[in-house]
């Protein structure tokens, strides 16, 4: 779909604006990504300006990720898509708790033998823009993007204190309210990453590329990961079976 067609759909739908979802609809267009991983969807809006590029480019597909009450907004994602018609490009995922939970879930399906297949070119992170969720998100995210794909953090200079009053903010420690988290996590994990080049920053938001010849390959690690599972599963019937004779010596 063009970006004309899109943006008329999504006019006054919160949160991404016109401008910068002519910013991603155009890097989509151009770096024709097969696989997207977004975090934080919100009403689905940036998800949208991803999907109706990737219609335009014929191929690809967004796993996006934000909690079950995002089945509360209006308009919601699935109405969005139903609306847009760009339901083909979208896997929206509804995580019960985190999207921090559910890449544990996509890293242990694509984990094989300690070896992880990466399943995406591009990760759009939008998310708690918190230091803990947005820092571990990298950290896991990175496992899933392929060599040569990119990470776009959006909100890098904002700071909690903009919601002062909101309980969770209120609950943080002073210090941490006026940092600029995501601008910690980009300066801090990002740019030091030696798998990472081409940093950007626009004022609002951040790129970097991971290296082409990144490696992506720990190299063949399933002697290690089945010994741990067996001594885990040891030590776990270890203790269950004693808890069982505890419990049985308290009966008697
Ligand atoms: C700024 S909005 C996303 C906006 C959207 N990307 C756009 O541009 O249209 C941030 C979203 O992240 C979600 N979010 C924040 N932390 C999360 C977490 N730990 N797990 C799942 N979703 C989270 C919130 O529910 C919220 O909908």
């Amino acid at each position: 779909m063009q970006f004309d067609r899109i943006v008329t759909h999504l006019e006054n739908v919160p949160h991404m604006p016109p401008d910068r979802g002519k910013l991603i609809y155009e890097f989509v267009r151009a770096k024709k990504p097969q696989g997207i991983l977004e975090l934080g969807f919100a009403h689905g809006t940036s998800s949208c300006y991803m999907a109706a590029a990737l219609e335009e480019n014929g191929a690809g597909r967004i796993t996006t990720i934000d909690s079950e009450v995002a089945k509360q907004r209006t308009p919601d994602i699935l109405s969005l898509l139903e609306k847009t018609g760009l339901g083909a490009f979208v896997d929206p995922v509804f995580a019960e708790r985190s999207y921090t939970w559910e890449l544990m879930k996509l890293l242990e399906k694509h984990t094989v033998d300690g070896h992880t297949t990466p399943q995406f070119d591009f990760i759009f992170i939008d998310g708690g823009h918190t230091w803990d969720s947005d820092g571990f998100s990298f950290l896991l995210a990175d496992r899933l993007l392929r060599p040569g794909g990119w990470v776009l953090f959006d909100d890098v200079i904002w700071t909690p204190s903009v919601c002062a009053g909101e309980p969770w903010v209120d609950a943080m420690p002073a210090e941490e309210r006026d940092v600029a988290h995501v601008e910690k996590v980009f300066n801090l994990l990002v740019v030091p990453h030696p798998d990472y080049d081409s940093f950007e920053f626009d004022g609002t938001w951040a790129w970097a590329r991971k290296k082409p010849d990144a490696s992506s390959s720990t190299g063949d690690r399933s002697d290690i990961v089945s010994a741990i599972y067996s001594r885990t599963n040891a030590a776990r019937r270890s203790f269950l079976f004693r808890r069982y004779l505890k419990k049985l010596l308290k009966i008697g």
